[in-house]
């Protein structure tokens, strides 16, 4: 997605190796024409998936999963990491590994929200491990509801997550793929985006 990519050139930083800043427009501060335009890219992929819900973690999944579920028409459900007040029975749960902060989150859903008839569609806004995503399928798979695929704002490529997911069978769609952010430098994927 060339304005994607525009937008990290433009405004991204390369904090280290491995990590890129975004809060410019979607990890803190939060571009809504941006995320429209994400949402529109996410439904030309997954069109005629017969999707019925899309999954999100929270914070930063959340806007472009509700700007794809605005253009699927369908609702949106993000897993939380903390315990909510009114949330706390007929939980689904999963751990987290965090390569960046070294530690495990346990991350929840209401089994309500989601049947064994739906299609989710799990939608993020990093791939870099995977640990996310693989935490949001294990809560898909307890619902016994079927994956139509995952869709990523953002994969390091060079991070094992969208590897592993892809051998895995999962269709892994993400709209920017960063090669590398060795020396500052912000560089994508070339070729055929996938
Ligand atoms: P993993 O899921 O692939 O294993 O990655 P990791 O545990 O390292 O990620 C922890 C958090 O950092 C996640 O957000 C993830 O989206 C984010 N993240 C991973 N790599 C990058 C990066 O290069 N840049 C930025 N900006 N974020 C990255 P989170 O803690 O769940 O935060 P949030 O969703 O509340 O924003
Ligand atoms: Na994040
Ligand atoms: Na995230």
């Amino acid at each position: 997605m060339e304005l994607l990519k525009q937008k990290i050139l433009d405004e991204g930083t390369a904090l280290s190796d491995t990590v890129l800043k975004v809060d410019h427009f979607l990890n803190h501060q939060i571009d809504p024409s941006l995320m429209k335009e994400i949402g529109t890219a996410f439904k030309e992929y997954f069109d005629d998936r017969g999707i019925t819900k899309i999954l999100t973690l929270e914070s930063s999944g959340i806007a472009p999963a509700v700007m794809t579920g605005l253009e699927l028409g369908v609702p949106v459900i993000f897993a939380r990491k903390r315990q909510s007040l009114t949330l706390n029975e007929g939980l689904l749960t999963a751990d987290v590994f965090s390569y960046t902060k070294n530690e495990s989150n346990t991350i929840a859903i209401a089994e309500k929200f989601i049947s064994p008839e739906d299609e989710v569609l799990i939608i993020d806004d990093f791939l870099a491990n995977g640990e996310a995503a693989k935490g949001l399928l294990e809560l898909v798979e307890q619902t016994e509801a079927s994956v139509a695929g995952i869709g990523i704002v953002i994969e390091k490529a060079f991070q094992e997550g969208g590897e592993v997911l892809r051998t895995a069978g999962y269709d892994v769609h993400s709209l920017a793929r960063i090669a590398s952010l060795a020396e500052g430098e912000i560089t994508f994927m070339s070729g055929v985006e996938v």
